[in-house]
Protein backbone atom coordinates (compact mmCIF):
# COMPACT_ATOMS: atom_id res chain seq x y z
CA UNK A 1 0.00 0.00 0.00
CA UNK A 2 1.32 3.26 -1.19
CA UNK A 3 2.09 5.46 2.20
CA UNK A 4 5.73 6.77 2.58
CA UNK A 5 6.69 8.24 6.26
CA UNK A 6 9.50 10.90 6.42
CA UNK A 7 10.93 11.03 9.59
CA UNK A 8 13.88 12.69 11.40
CA UNK A 9 16.09 10.06 13.07
CA UNK A 10 18.17 12.77 15.26
CA UNK A 11 16.89 16.05 17.23
CA UNK A 12 15.42 17.45 14.09
CA UNK A 13 16.76 19.77 11.20
CA UNK A 14 18.52 16.64 9.53
CA UNK A 15 17.50 17.97 5.77
CA UNK A 16 13.70 16.45 6.00
CA UNK A 17 12.75 19.04 3.83
CA UNK A 18 15.07 18.89 1.06
CA UNK A 19 14.04 15.00 0.74
CA UNK A 20 10.38 15.27 0.94
CA UNK A 21 10.66 17.63 -1.94
CA UNK A 22 12.61 15.34 -3.86
CA UNK A 23 10.37 12.19 -2.98
CA UNK A 24 7.37 14.19 -3.68
CA UNK A 25 7.98 14.18 -7.35
CA UNK A 26 6.64 10.87 -7.33
CA UNK A 27 3.66 11.43 -4.80
CA UNK A 28 -0.29 12.86 -5.07
CA UNK A 29 -0.91 13.74 -2.01
CA UNK A 30 1.77 15.17 0.71
CA UNK A 31 1.05 15.30 3.76
CA UNK A 32 2.39 16.95 7.51
CA UNK A 33 1.36 15.22 10.63
CA UNK A 34 2.84 16.54 14.16
CA UNK A 35 4.55 19.56 15.39
CA UNK A 36 3.64 23.18 14.37
CA UNK A 37 5.37 26.21 13.41
CA UNK A 38 8.54 25.04 15.77
CA UNK A 39 9.96 23.33 12.60
CA UNK A 40 11.63 25.34 9.66
CA UNK A 41 11.85 23.21 6.58
CA UNK A 42 14.21 24.61 3.63
CA UNK A 43 14.17 23.55 0.05
CA UNK A 44 16.29 24.97 -2.76
CA UNK A 45 14.80 24.89 -6.05
CA UNK A 46 17.16 26.62 -8.61
CA UNK A 47 17.23 30.13 -7.71
CA UNK A 48 13.95 30.18 -5.12
CA UNK A 49 14.87 29.00 -1.22
CA UNK A 50 11.46 28.04 0.54
CA UNK A 51 11.36 27.56 4.12
CA UNK A 52 7.96 26.02 5.28
CA UNK A 53 7.41 25.64 8.93
CA UNK A 54 3.84 24.48 8.47
CA UNK A 55 2.44 23.31 4.83
CA UNK A 56 4.33 20.13 3.80
CA UNK A 57 7.68 20.85 2.13
CA UNK A 58 6.08 19.00 -0.68
CA UNK A 59 3.99 21.35 -1.80
CA UNK A 60 6.91 23.02 -4.25
CA UNK A 61 6.34 19.87 -6.72
CA UNK A 62 3.19 21.77 -8.42
CA UNK A 63 1.54 18.42 -8.98
CA UNK A 64 0.31 17.87 -5.34
CA UNK A 65 -1.99 18.14 -2.89
CA UNK A 66 -0.78 19.02 0.28
CA UNK A 67 -2.65 17.85 4.06
CA UNK A 68 -2.28 19.02 7.44
CA UNK A 69 -3.36 16.46 9.60
CA UNK A 70 -5.23 16.55 13.27
CA UNK A 71 -1.56 15.84 14.88
CA UNK A 72 -0.72 19.29 13.91
CA UNK A 73 -0.75 22.38 16.00
CA UNK A 74 -2.11 25.53 14.20
CA UNK A 75 -0.93 28.96 14.46
CA UNK A 76 -3.18 30.73 12.25
CA UNK A 77 -1.43 33.69 11.68
CA UNK A 78 1.47 31.80 10.61
CA UNK A 79 -0.32 29.46 8.19
CA UNK A 80 -2.17 32.87 6.61
CA UNK A 81 1.51 34.64 6.46
CA UNK A 82 3.10 31.40 4.80
CA UNK A 83 0.03 30.70 2.45
CA UNK A 84 0.92 34.38 1.21
CA UNK A 85 4.79 34.01 0.66
CA UNK A 86 3.98 30.75 -1.08
CA UNK A 87 1.43 32.47 -3.18
CA UNK A 88 3.98 35.32 -3.74
CA UNK A 89 6.71 33.08 -4.77
CA UNK A 90 4.97 31.44 -7.25
CA UNK A 91 3.25 28.65 -5.90
CA UNK A 92 -0.62 27.50 -6.59
CA UNK A 93 -2.39 27.38 -2.93
CA UNK A 94 -6.14 27.24 -2.68
CA UNK A 95 -8.74 25.46 -0.75
CA UNK A 96 -8.58 22.93 -3.59
CA UNK A 97 -5.01 22.23 -3.20
CA UNK A 98 -4.38 22.54 0.55
CA UNK A 99 -6.68 20.70 2.92
CA UNK A 100 -6.56 21.09 7.09
CA UNK A 101 -7.73 18.57 9.14
CA UNK A 102 -10.84 19.94 11.35
CA UNK A 103 -9.76 17.79 14.02
CA UNK A 104 -6.03 19.91 14.37
CA UNK A 105 -5.68 22.52 17.46
CA UNK A 106 -5.03 25.77 17.80
CA UNK A 107 -2.15 27.90 18.85
CA UNK A 108 -3.25 31.34 20.17
CA UNK A 109 -1.79 34.31 21.47
CA UNK A 110 -2.24 32.91 25.12
CA UNK A 111 -0.25 29.77 24.56
CA UNK A 112 2.26 31.92 23.00
CA UNK A 113 2.78 34.43 26.48
CA UNK A 114 2.71 30.76 28.47
CA UNK A 115 5.34 29.11 26.36
CA UNK A 116 7.50 32.68 27.12
CA UNK A 117 6.14 32.48 30.81
CA UNK A 118 7.37 29.02 31.58
CA UNK A 119 10.69 28.99 29.88
CA UNK A 120 11.57 32.01 31.99
CA UNK A 121 10.28 30.07 35.40
CA UNK A 122 12.83 27.06 34.22
CA UNK A 123 15.84 29.37 34.68
CA UNK A 124 18.68 27.03 34.11
CA UNK A 125 16.35 24.60 33.39
CA UNK A 126 15.21 26.35 30.56
CA UNK A 127 14.06 23.33 27.45
CA UNK A 128 15.56 26.09 24.99
CA UNK A 129 11.93 25.61 22.97
CA UNK A 130 10.88 27.89 19.99
CA UNK A 131 8.74 29.86 22.18
CA UNK A 132 5.96 28.92 19.44
CA UNK A 133 3.48 27.84 21.88
CA UNK A 134 3.81 24.38 21.13
CA UNK A 135 3.79 23.06 24.91
CA UNK A 136 0.84 25.02 25.95
CA UNK A 137 -0.96 23.86 22.56
CA UNK A 138 -0.27 20.42 22.88
CA UNK A 139 -1.32 20.66 26.76
CA UNK A 140 -4.63 22.18 25.85
CA UNK A 141 -5.69 19.26 23.83
CA UNK A 142 -4.40 16.72 26.16
CA UNK A 143 -6.30 18.11 28.79
CA UNK A 144 -9.25 18.55 26.71
CA UNK A 145 -9.24 22.52 27.06
CA UNK A 146 -8.21 23.02 23.33
CA UNK A 147 -9.34 24.76 20.64
CA UNK A 148 -9.74 23.25 17.09
CA UNK A 149 -10.37 23.94 13.98
CA UNK A 150 -13.72 23.02 13.66
CA UNK A 151 -14.61 25.57 16.24
CA UNK A 152 -13.88 28.12 13.61
CA UNK A 153 -16.38 26.82 11.83
CA UNK A 154 -18.94 28.17 14.54
CA UNK A 155 -18.53 31.90 14.82
CA UNK A 156 -20.69 32.41 17.51
CA UNK A 157 -19.74 29.53 20.08
CA UNK A 158 -16.01 30.11 18.29
CA UNK A 159 -16.19 33.83 20.36
CA UNK A 160 -17.05 32.22 23.55
CA UNK A 161 -14.79 29.43 23.43
CA UNK A 162 -11.76 31.46 22.90
CA UNK A 163 -12.71 34.34 25.52
CA UNK A 164 -12.60 31.32 28.05
CA UNK A 165 -9.43 29.77 26.95
CA UNK A 166 -8.02 33.38 27.61
CA UNK A 167 -9.20 34.06 30.75
CA UNK A 168 -8.27 30.43 31.79
CA UNK A 169 -4.76 31.14 30.32
CA UNK A 170 -4.74 34.49 31.80
CA UNK A 171 -4.98 33.09 35.55
CA UNK A 172 -1.52 31.04 35.14
CA UNK A 173 -0.10 33.93 33.51
CA UNK A 174 -1.17 35.94 36.65
CA UNK A 175 -1.18 33.97 39.34
CA UNK A 176 1.42 31.67 39.04
CA UNK A 177 3.84 33.58 36.35
CA UNK A 178 3.23 36.93 37.41
CA UNK A 179 3.12 38.32 33.85
CA UNK A 180 0.60 40.45 32.01
CA UNK A 181 -2.91 38.99 30.94
CA UNK A 182 -3.81 38.93 27.79
CA UNK A 183 -7.31 41.05 26.36
CA UNK A 184 -9.75 38.47 25.76
CA UNK A 185 -11.60 40.29 23.53
CA UNK A 186 -8.93 41.24 21.25
CA UNK A 187 -7.33 37.67 20.95
CA UNK A 188 -10.86 36.71 19.80
CA UNK A 189 -11.58 39.55 17.70
CA UNK A 190 -8.27 38.40 15.82
CA UNK A 191 -9.25 34.83 15.85
CA UNK A 192 -12.48 35.37 14.36
CA UNK A 193 -10.60 37.44 11.90
CA UNK A 194 -8.80 34.55 10.64
CA UNK A 195 -11.38 32.11 11.02
CA UNK A 196 -13.30 33.46 7.78
CA UNK A 197 -9.97 32.86 5.52
CA UNK A 198 -9.43 29.79 7.49
CA UNK A 199 -12.99 27.93 6.92
CA UNK A 200 -12.78 27.11 3.35
CA UNK A 201 -9.67 25.16 3.84
CA UNK A 202 -11.03 22.83 6.44
CA UNK A 203 -12.18 19.00 6.15
CA UNK A 204 -12.24 15.78 6.73
CA UNK A 205 -8.13 14.96 5.58
CA UNK A 206 -8.86 11.07 6.57
CA UNK A 207 -11.53 10.81 4.65
CA UNK A 208 -9.30 12.27 1.94
CA UNK A 209 -6.22 10.21 2.31
CA UNK A 210 -8.07 6.72 3.31
CA UNK A 211 -10.02 7.15 -0.16
CA UNK A 212 -6.67 8.04 -1.95
CA UNK A 213 -4.43 5.19 -0.64
CA UNK A 214 -7.38 2.77 -1.37
CA UNK A 215 -7.22 4.32 -5.12
CA UNK A 216 -4.21 3.32 -5.05
CA UNK A 217 -2.73 7.54 -5.00
CA UNK A 218 0.80 7.87 -3.40
CA UNK A 219 1.02 9.50 -0.48
CA UNK A 220 3.85 11.08 1.18
CA UNK A 221 3.85 11.57 4.99
CA UNK A 222 6.31 14.19 6.34
CA UNK A 223 7.53 14.40 9.78
CA UNK A 224 8.46 17.41 11.62
CA UNK A 225 11.25 17.41 14.21
CA UNK A 226 13.12 14.12 15.16
CA UNK A 227 12.84 10.54 16.93
CA UNK A 228 15.09 12.15 19.75
CA UNK A 229 12.41 15.05 19.96
CA UNK A 230 9.61 12.50 20.18
CA UNK A 231 7.18 13.43 23.27
CA UNK A 232 7.63 9.11 24.43
CA UNK A 233 10.48 8.70 22.91
CA UNK A 234 13.02 11.63 22.91
CA UNK A 235 15.32 12.36 25.53
CA UNK A 236 12.65 13.37 27.68
CA UNK A 237 12.14 16.28 29.16
CA UNK A 238 14.02 17.96 26.35
CA UNK A 239 11.94 17.26 23.90
CA UNK A 240 9.11 18.11 22.27
CA UNK A 241 5.51 18.23 23.26
CA UNK A 242 4.62 16.16 19.32
CA UNK A 243 4.92 12.27 18.10
CA UNK A 244 7.29 13.18 15.28
CA UNK A 245 7.87 8.89 15.02
CA UNK A 246 6.46 6.80 12.17
CA UNK A 247 3.17 6.15 14.31
CA UNK A 248 2.32 9.65 14.75
CA UNK A 249 1.80 10.00 11.01
CA UNK A 250 -1.06 7.41 11.30
CA UNK A 251 -2.70 9.12 14.23
CA UNK A 252 -1.99 12.56 12.57
CA UNK A 253 -3.66 11.77 9.86
CA UNK A 254 -6.42 9.81 10.84
CA UNK A 255 -5.07 6.81 9.21
CA UNK A 256 -5.51 2.75 9.81
CA UNK A 257 -2.66 0.52 9.96
CA UNK A 258 -1.64 -1.29 6.85
CA UNK A 259 -0.99 1.24 4.41
CA UNK A 260 2.68 1.86 5.13
CA UNK A 261 5.24 1.05 2.87
CA UNK A 262 8.48 2.92 3.11
CA UNK A 263 9.41 4.50 6.69
CA UNK A 264 12.71 6.63 5.12
CA UNK A 265 14.49 8.13 8.24
CA UNK A 266 16.67 11.15 7.31
CA UNK A 267 19.78 11.44 8.64
CA UNK A 268 22.60 13.97 8.60
CA UNK A 269 26.06 12.56 8.42
CA UNK A 270 27.20 14.36 11.37
CA UNK A 271 25.30 15.16 14.65
CA UNK A 272 23.00 18.62 15.78
CA UNK A 273 20.87 19.90 18.12
CA UNK A 274 19.32 23.14 19.24
CA UNK A 275 18.27 23.94 22.67
CA UNK A 276 19.54 21.70 25.40
CA UNK A 277 19.69 18.34 26.66
CA UNK A 278 22.19 15.60 26.33
CA UNK A 279 24.46 15.01 23.34
CA UNK A 280 26.96 12.70 24.14
CA UNK A 281 29.45 13.09 20.84
CA UNK A 282 28.91 17.03 21.01
CA UNK A 283 32.08 18.71 20.07
CA UNK A 284 33.83 21.99 21.04
CA UNK A 285 36.57 24.02 19.13
CA UNK A 286 37.58 24.07 16.09
CA UNK A 287 36.08 20.68 15.01
CA UNK A 288 32.38 21.99 16.13
CA UNK A 289 33.48 25.41 14.23
CA UNK A 290 33.82 23.27 11.11
CA UNK A 291 31.37 21.32 11.36
CA UNK A 292 28.70 24.22 12.16
CA UNK A 293 29.86 26.64 9.44
CA UNK A 294 30.27 30.56 10.41
CA UNK A 295 26.56 31.46 9.04
CA UNK A 296 28.10 32.36 5.32
CA UNK A 297 26.26 30.10 3.77
CA UNK A 298 22.45 29.21 3.97
CA UNK A 299 23.13 25.77 5.09
CA UNK A 300 25.43 27.01 8.35
CA UNK A 301 24.06 25.19 11.53
CA UNK A 302 22.39 28.04 12.60
CA UNK A 303 18.47 27.74 13.13
CA UNK A 304 16.08 28.00 10.14
CA UNK A 305 13.58 30.03 12.19
CA UNK A 306 15.29 31.43 15.34
CA UNK A 307 18.75 31.90 14.16
CA UNK A 308 20.30 30.12 17.28
CA UNK A 309 23.91 28.37 16.57
CA UNK A 310 23.33 25.12 16.81
CA UNK A 311 25.68 22.40 18.83
CA UNK A 312 27.06 19.87 16.19
CA UNK A 313 28.69 16.33 16.86
CA UNK A 314 29.81 13.23 15.20
CA UNK A 315 27.40 10.82 13.85
CA UNK A 316 26.01 8.75 17.11
CA UNK A 317 24.82 5.29 15.58
CA UNK A 318 23.75 4.00 19.09
CA UNK A 319 21.09 6.90 18.88
CA UNK A 320 20.53 5.95 15.15
CA UNK A 321 20.09 2.21 15.66
CA UNK A 322 17.43 3.44 18.37
CA UNK A 323 15.67 5.60 16.13
CA UNK A 324 15.68 2.87 13.22
CA UNK A 325 14.08 0.42 15.79
CA UNK A 326 11.84 3.25 17.43
CA UNK A 327 9.90 3.67 13.60
CA UNK A 328 10.56 0.60 12.02
CA UNK A 329 12.44 2.68 9.52
CA UNK A 330 13.33 0.81 6.06
CA UNK A 331 15.55 2.99 4.33
CA UNK A 332 18.03 6.06 4.89
CA UNK A 333 18.29 9.29 3.41
CA UNK A 334 21.76 10.69 4.54
CA UNK A 335 22.25 14.62 4.13
CA UNK A 336 25.03 16.92 4.05
CA UNK A 337 27.58 14.55 3.41
CA UNK A 338 29.64 17.34 1.42
CA UNK A 339 30.27 19.08 4.81
CA UNK A 340 32.44 16.23 5.80
CA UNK A 341 34.82 16.92 2.73
CA UNK A 342 38.18 18.04 3.87
CA UNK A 343 38.36 16.61 7.05
CA UNK A 344 41.41 14.17 7.46
CA UNK A 345 39.77 11.80 9.72
CA UNK A 346 35.71 11.06 10.57
CA UNK A 347 34.96 10.01 13.66
CA UNK A 348 31.54 7.16 14.36
CA UNK A 349 30.44 6.75 17.43
CA UNK A 350 29.28 3.08 17.28
CA UNK A 351 28.60 2.20 21.10
CA UNK A 352 29.35 3.64 25.00
CA UNK A 353 31.54 2.67 27.85
CA UNK A 354 29.63 3.59 31.03
CA UNK A 355 31.30 2.64 34.34
CA UNK A 356 34.42 -0.13 32.65
CA UNK A 357 30.68 -1.76 30.32
CA UNK A 358 30.38 -1.12 27.15
CA UNK A 359 27.01 -1.17 25.66
CA UNK A 360 25.68 -0.93 21.58
CA UNK A 361 22.16 -0.18 22.82
CA UNK A 362 20.53 1.60 25.50
CA UNK A 363 19.02 0.08 28.75
CA UNK A 364 16.71 2.83 29.45
CA UNK A 365 15.86 5.30 26.15
CA UNK A 366 18.15 7.90 25.51
CA UNK A 367 16.88 10.21 28.46
CA UNK A 368 19.36 9.48 30.83
CA UNK A 369 23.04 9.55 28.77
CA UNK A 370 24.85 11.37 31.81
CA UNK A 371 27.95 8.64 32.45
CA UNK A 372 27.80 7.31 29.15
CA UNK A 373 30.98 8.10 27.06
CA UNK A 374 30.98 7.56 23.40
CA UNK A 375 33.27 5.07 21.86
CA UNK A 376 34.81 6.18 18.77
CA UNK A 377 35.61 4.33 15.41
CA UNK A 378 38.17 6.43 13.30
CA UNK A 379 37.69 6.75 10.11
CA UNK A 380 39.86 8.26 7.07
CA UNK A 381 38.10 11.46 5.31
CA UNK A 382 38.32 12.61 1.61
CA UNK A 383 39.56 15.67 0.18
CA UNK A 384 37.60 15.60 -3.01
CA UNK A 385 34.93 18.04 -3.64
CA UNK A 386 31.32 16.07 -3.76
CA UNK A 387 29.04 18.37 -4.36
CA UNK A 388 29.19 16.84 -8.47
CA UNK A 389 28.53 14.01 -7.65
CA UNK A 390 25.40 12.48 -9.31
CA UNK A 391 26.06 8.48 -8.53
CA UNK A 392 27.94 6.11 -6.37
CA UNK A 393 30.86 5.71 -8.71
CA UNK A 394 31.42 9.63 -8.48
CA UNK A 395 32.18 9.49 -4.66
CA UNK A 396 35.66 9.34 -3.48
CA UNK A 397 36.17 5.30 -2.01
CA UNK A 398 36.68 7.11 1.37
CA UNK A 399 33.65 8.78 1.39
CA UNK A 400 31.93 5.14 -0.07
CA UNK A 401 33.73 3.24 2.84
CA UNK A 402 31.96 5.92 4.99
CA UNK A 403 28.80 5.28 3.91
CA UNK A 404 29.54 0.97 4.05
CA UNK A 405 30.61 1.60 7.35
CA UNK A 406 27.43 3.03 8.22
CA UNK A 407 25.36 0.17 6.93
CA UNK A 408 27.16 -2.45 8.38
CA UNK A 409 26.70 -0.71 12.03
CA UNK A 410 22.90 -0.25 11.53
CA UNK A 411 21.99 -3.10 9.62
CA UNK A 412 19.58 -0.94 6.80
CA UNK A 413 20.38 0.53 3.68
CA UNK A 414 21.41 3.91 2.87
CA UNK A 415 19.59 4.79 -0.15
CA UNK A 416 20.13 8.26 -1.00
CA UNK A 417 23.00 10.32 -0.51
CA UNK A 418 22.68 14.32 -0.75
CA UNK A 419 26.26 16.15 -1.32
CA UNK A 420 24.20 19.79 -1.50
CA UNK A 421 21.07 21.84 -0.56
CA UNK A 422 20.14 21.93 -4.12
CA UNK A 423 17.19 19.56 -5.23
CA UNK A 424 19.50 17.81 -8.07
CA UNK A 425 22.48 17.36 -5.62
CA UNK A 426 21.60 13.85 -5.09
CA UNK A 427 23.33 10.31 -4.95
CA UNK A 428 21.03 7.72 -5.40
CA UNK A 429 22.48 4.65 -3.75
CA UNK A 430 20.90 1.82 -6.25
P1 LIG B 1 14.67 19.96 8.19
O1 LIG B 1 14.11 20.73 9.33
O2 LIG B 1 14.97 18.54 8.56
O3 LIG B 1 13.84 20.05 6.95
O4 LIG B 1 16.09 20.61 7.86
P2 LIG B 1 16.40 22.20 7.75
O5 LIG B 1 15.86 22.72 6.47
O6 LIG B 1 16.00 22.90 9.01
O7 LIG B 1 17.99 22.18 7.79
C1 LIG B 1 18.75 21.57 6.82
C2 LIG B 1 19.65 22.62 6.14
O8 LIG B 1 20.65 21.94 5.42
C3 LIG B 1 18.92 23.47 5.12
O9 LIG B 1 19.52 24.74 5.06
C4 LIG B 1 19.14 22.70 3.82
O10 LIG B 1 19.06 23.51 2.65
C5 LIG B 1 20.54 22.22 4.03
N1 LIG B 1 20.86 20.97 3.36
C6 LIG B 1 20.09 19.86 3.21
N2 LIG B 1 20.80 18.87 2.62
C7 LIG B 1 22.04 19.36 2.42
C8 LIG B 1 23.24 18.81 1.88
O11 LIG B 1 23.32 17.66 1.46
N3 LIG B 1 24.35 19.63 1.86
C9 LIG B 1 24.33 20.91 2.33
N4 LIG B 1 25.44 21.63 2.27
N5 LIG B 1 23.20 21.46 2.83
C10 LIG B 1 22.08 20.69 2.88
P1 LIG C 1 12.38 20.69 12.26
O1 LIG C 1 11.05 20.15 11.79
C1 LIG C 1 15.19 21.27 15.56
C2 LIG C 1 13.45 21.73 19.57
C3 LIG C 1 13.61 23.07 20.24
C4 LIG C 1 13.68 22.64 21.69
C5 LIG C 1 12.67 21.48 21.73
C6 LIG C 1 11.29 21.90 22.24
O2 LIG C 1 12.83 21.90 11.53
O3 LIG C 1 13.39 19.60 12.30
P2 LIG C 1 9.30 23.29 21.15
O4 LIG C 1 9.26 24.70 20.64
O5 LIG C 1 8.96 22.25 20.14
O6 LIG C 1 8.51 23.12 22.42
O7 LIG C 1 10.85 23.06 21.57
O8 LIG C 1 12.56 21.01 20.41
N1 LIG C 1 12.83 21.78 18.21
C7 LIG C 1 13.51 21.61 17.07
N2 LIG C 1 14.83 21.44 16.84
N3 LIG C 1 14.31 21.22 14.52
C8 LIG C 1 12.98 21.36 14.74
O9 LIG C 1 12.08 21.20 13.76
C9 LIG C 1 12.53 21.60 16.06
N4 LIG C 1 11.32 21.80 16.60
C10 LIG C 1 11.51 21.89 17.92
O10 LIG C 1 14.79 23.72 19.83
O11 LIG C 1 14.94 22.10 21.98
MG1 LIG D 1 14.47 22.47 10.41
Amino acid sequence: MPLDIVVGTQWGDEGKGRFVDLLAAEADYVARFNGGDNAGHTVHVGPQTFKLQLIPSGIVQPHTIGVIGNGVVINPTILLTEIQTLIDSGIQISPKRLHLSFAAHLITPAHLALDRAQEAARGNAKIGTTLRGIGPAYTSKVSRQGLRLVDMLNMERFKLAVEDHVKNINRQLTKLYQTEPLDAPRVSDDLLQNAIQIAPYISDVSILLTKALRQGCRVLAEGAQGTLLDLDHGTYPFVTSSTPTAAGALIGLGLGLGYEERVIGVTKAFQTRVGSGPFPTELEGDLAQRLRGTGEHPWDEFGTITGRPRRVGWLDLVLLRYAIRINGVTELALTKLDILSGFEKILICTGYRNNEHEITNLPYGPSDLSGFEPIYEELPGWQEDIRTARHWENLPPNARAYILRIEELIGIQVRLVSVGPEREQVVEII
